[in-house]
């Protein structure tokens, strides 16, 4: 991997190390999630090729955070003292137009990051159109990525607020919930708070959470690693429990509702979530246990009409032979083959509610979603 330059060794502030992504205008450190939960280690990002390497690495992971982390590389570099740019307003747009488009190709399964991508090309397209020099282009640039790191904190805790009221309506019945989660969808794969784990944090918050169950999410280990994390750093009562253990908690009877984050939700409600988001919504569905996607509206992508457009990346089988998602020691047998999609699709039929910042969008007639009508009723308003 590129040598990306170490800022800090085992960070000890309580805070600090829920934050993955440390801005402040010229400069960007990315928490290397790849080492945690031990060592709290940022790398300094200088540029859009740094940010490339970091996403596709694993360094930041998380469709909001990578999202977030590729449009402030490019802020960064345009900000340098020494990015000397000597051309026009529309070869500045097309320069950062070109280097988008690369950071998009880093991971190509969750949809904010190109979305944020084409709202920033928007943006330094209508820029050079009025723009005396290039520097005013890149300006407009570098503050419509700040933007993009500030909104997403609120709609998070937005996210949790709707998220929690609308589940305590529909489990009148008890006092307490308990929820299960998979993968990591906490501050670490955001810009703080976090989707399902926020709606989790807003339960707690509420003083009706009874425990929060987390998967380890085998292959790389986001839920044990990450969330398990999160969750003991909040003092949030939480259990570990294998991936392979899920089906039994809930024929247990110990789990109210599954909360998942989402990659990229289609127009009819099939969501993209990391590798076994699918087998938690079966067994879900079979246990009479409540399954709802919590996802910003910029992980909803009108586009595709279902999920079966979504492309799935599949990742190195070393996350699979090897301890450490591919870091650490072999140990599967030498000479096996391997199939390691990074995600899978969950049909819309076993979802019950998709949790927004703008609100819950649930099924009509308890059919369908409709979720084109839903996201354009919110941009009238
Ligand atoms: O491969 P990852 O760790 O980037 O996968 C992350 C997930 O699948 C999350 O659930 C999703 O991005 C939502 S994060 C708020």
């Amino acid at each position: 991997m590129r040598n990306m330059k170490m800022v800090e060794k085992e960070e000890e502030e309580e805070e600090s190390c829920l934050q993955s992504i440390r801005y402040q205008r010229g400069s960007l450190h990315l928490l290397d999630q790849r080492k945690l939960p031990l060592n709290t280690i940022y790398l300094d990002i200088p540029d859009a090729a740094h940010a490339w390497e970091a996403i596709r690495e694993m360094v930041v992971r998380g469709a909001p955070a990578i999202a977030i982390a590729a449009a402030l590389s490019l802020a960064v570099q345009v900000s340098k003292p020494d990015h000397q740019f000597t051309g026009t307003p529309h070869e500045a747009a097309s320069f950062l137009i070109s280097k988008l488009d690369y950071l998009v190709s880093s991971r190509p399964t969750a949809v904010n990051l190109s979305d944020a991508a084409t709202k920033l090309t928007d943006i330094v397209i209508n820029s050079a159109a009025t723009a005396t020099d290039a520097h005013q282009v890149f300006q407009a640039y570098i503050e419509a990525a700040e933007i993009m790191l500030e909104e997403d904190v609120a709609s998070n805790k937005a996210i949790g607020t709707y998220g929690s009221s609308f589940i305590l309506n529909h489990r009148k019945d008890i006092n307490k919930l308990s929820v299960l989660t998979h993968c990591n969808t906490g501050s670490l794969a955001t810009a703080g708070y976090g989707t399902a784990l926020g709606v989790i944090r807003a339960l707690y918050a509420d003083g009706v959470l009874e425990r929060a169950y987390c998967t380890e999410t085998r292959p790389f280990n986001q839920g044990s690693r990450l969330t398990a994390f999160e969750l003991v750093h909040d003092k949030i009562p939480a259990t570990l429990i294998a991936d392979s253990a899920a089906a039994a908690l809930m024929k247990a009877g110990r789990v109210h509702v599954v909360i998942v984050g989402a990659d990229r939700v289609a127009a009819n409600g099939d969501t993209a979530n990391k590798i076994g988001t699918y087998s938690l919504a079966l067994s879900a569905k079979h246990h009479g246990v409540l399954f709802f996607v919590a996802a910003p509206l910029t992980s909803i992508d009108l586009s595709l009409s279902s999920g079966e457009e979504i492309v799935i990346e599949e990742r190195s089988a070393k996350e699979l032979l090897n301890t450490r998602g591919g870091l650490g020691e072999q140990v599967a047998a030498s000479g096996i083959s391997v199939w390691n999609p990074a995600f899978d699709v969950t049909p819309a039929n076993l979802i019950d509610g998709i949790i927004t910042e703008k609100g819950v969008i649930t099924k009509v007639g308890n059919e369908v979603f409709d979720i084109k009508g839903f996201v354009q009723k919110t941009m009238s308003n």
